[in-house]
């Protein structure tokens, strides 16, 4: 649930508690979400949302908590014909988070009890793919509220029942649209995918993707003493000081990751990851290419390690101008290298 209205003294909190109080028997888990809390600035980043490149902290924050949601619940005053600023604001910072999925709007206001407000907000919710599913509920502050609370009455609890009830049933059915179906956040392009330095707030991400991929590694060179699967989260969090790391997100979620540092007279390239569903797209060349160009012009030759029974891998490296070398390398690890252009 979205409470639009940020202003002090307010009605929307009230709102919402009353549609969380009238629809309480259901048992939906209702995450409410007050914008007044939630606190984004006016829309401050520099991508299109559809690329999920986001910068700033707030944004991955509201981005993780739409995504997890199942359906969305609107509550909205109407400020000048219109849906609050709020609400577009938040709107317009996500894409992919919102897509496929069914939402509901309660409104309310004077006259108009918020309809205008709302009318707007369901086109906005459309563009980004959202499906409002009819059935808003609409509240007249003179009719409907007293003393700043809605007054409980048995015919609007029974409406908001019934309109949740049916949310849910929707996003029971659309469910396999926007959790394995159809993704609106287009695998990364290899040439378009923006690297950027790993921040502590991707370790969790991190850490999950590593492990993810490693699985294939201990398949592929049957063991499971491999780092990147036993690592703790502090591991890879401290392992963020010692090595240059980079990241690559899609649809907001971290899909591709890369860490370089020198090592002598030596640029070590290490954990290059790929998410399964990016794979052969480009992206783990792309982020070889951009390891190997952050080394220092006075290194001249770049190592990396991989299973000796890493059969894709190696090819890979091979392709990408390294070669096996032999040399000190971890337990089951080869090591391969490659002269680094002047
Ligand atoms: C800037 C502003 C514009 C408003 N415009 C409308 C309007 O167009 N239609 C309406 O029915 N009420 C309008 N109202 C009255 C609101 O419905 C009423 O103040 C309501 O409490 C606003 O929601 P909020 O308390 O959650 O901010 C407006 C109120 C404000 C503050």
């Amino acid at each position: 649930m979205v409470i639009a209205s940020t202003r002090p003294g307010r009605l929307g909190p009230a709102v919402g508690d009353w549609f969380v109080r009238a629809t309480a028997e259901l048992g939906v888990d209702l995450d409410v979400a007050d914008l007044a809390e939630v606190n984004l600035p006016f829309l401050d980043e520099p991508e299109h949302p559809s690329t999920g490149i986001y910068q700033h902290e707030h944004t991955r924050v509201w981005s993780r908590r739409v995504a997890d949601a199942d359906a969305f619940v609107f509550v909205t005053s109407e400020y000048n014909f219109a849906m609050p600023a709020t609400l577009k604001n938040a709107f317009d910072y996500l894409h992919a988070e919102w897509a496929w999925k069914p939402c509901l709007f309660v409104g309310y206001g004077n006259t108009s009890a918020g309809t205008r407000g709302v009318q707007m907000a369901r086109g906005v919710a459309g563009s980004l793919r959202m499906l409002s599913i009819g059935g808003d509920i609409f509240l007249r502050i003179a009719d409907d509220m007293r003393d700043g609370v809605v007054v409980d009455s048995e015919r609007l609890n029974g409406r908001a029942a019934a309109a949740l009830r049916e949310l849910c049933r929707v996003a029971d059915v659309l469910r396999p649209l926007y959790r394995d179906g159809i993704s609106v956040a287009p695998a990364v392009r290899a040439d378009a995918a923006e690297v950027a330095p790993a921040l502590p707030a991707d370790v969790a991400e991190l850490l999950v993707l590593q492990r993810c991929c490693w699985v294939d590694e201990a398949v592929a060179n049957a063991r499971l003493d491999l780092p990147a699967l036993l690592e703790s989260e502090g591991e890879v969090r401290e392992s963020l000081r010692t090595w240059s790391t980079w990241c690559v997100r899609s649809g907001g979620r971290l899909v591709g990751s890369v860490r370089a540092r020198r090592d002598g007279d030596i640029w070590e390239i290490g954990r290059l990851m790929v998410a399964p569903d990016h794979r052969r797209t480009g992206l783990g060349r792309r982020l070889l290419a951009f390891a190997e160009a952050q080394a220092p012009d006075s290194v001249e030759v770049a190592t990396l390690f991989t299973g000796e029974r890493s059969d894709r891998n190696i090819l890979l490296y091979q392709k990408s101008g390294y070669a096996l070398t032999g040399g000190t390398a971890p337990a089951g690890a080869v090591r391969l290298t490659k002269p680094l252009a002047a």
